[in-house]
């Protein structure tokens, strides 16, 4: 089974609450817009919009269970913050059991909350919508929505840095994986690979 727009859609309005729902369909035409702006494929985005919450609403101590049984447990924080699973849990999910293949989207859907080092465009799109959806309110998120639409690249570079200044300064964990997505897209904005 190829997974399109209408199956995503379709599962997410079976297994998400009406809040989550609202939540995900905003990432979804958010991505989409952005794609279409930054000649990106549309319908992957938007795909990759509807799948990226899935399996945010399984209990945490289930998709910790599921992530060891995957075999996607990676960094000790995983464990110690398994709020941050339910995207490769997601991935995993779609991949294996619902047939899901493109791997760019697999790929978003799995790196939306943590980022990585050497995400596609799309897994910028996607982490980046997340943040900045039409219904996400706080200060300079107007500045952050800009900056996506002027250089995705930059932008996504903007939002993992306000990710990180709001980490530190409500004193909570930061995981390495976002520290060291910050690093390298600095470092790809300061050699010129920038888009
Ligand atoms: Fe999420
Ligand atoms: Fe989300």
């Amino acid at each position: 089974m190829i997974l399109q727009i209408k199956e995503l859609s379709d599962l997410a309005t079976r297994v998400l609450s009406a809040e989550r729902l609202e939540h995900t369909l905003k990432v979804a035409e958010w991505a989409e817009e952005l794609a279409r702006h930054h000649g990106l494929d549309p319908v992957k985005a938007r795909c990759a919009g509807l799948a990226h919450d899935l399996a945010k609403e399984i209990p945490l101590n289930n998709q910790l269970r599921f992530a060891r049984r995957w075999k996607l447990l990676h960094y000790p924080e995983d464990e110690q913050s398994p709020y941050v699973l339910h995207g490769p849990v997601a991935a995993y999910w779609l991949e294996h059991y619902y047939g899901l293949k493109d791997v760019e989207v697999i790929a978003a859907v799995a790196n939306h909350t943590l980022g990585r080092p050497g995400m596609c465009r799309l897994e910028m799109l996607i982490y980046s919508a997340d943040l900045t959806e039409s219904s996400r309110d706080f200060p300079k998120v107007d500045i952050l929505r800009q900056s996506l639409y002027d250089d995705l690249e930059k932008g996504t570079l903007a939002c993992v840095e306000h990710t990180l200044i709001y980490l530190r300064e409500s004193k909570r964990p930061i995981h390495p994986l976002t520290q060291l997505t910050y690093d390298d897209l600095q470092r790809r904005q300061s050699i010129g690979t920038g888009s």
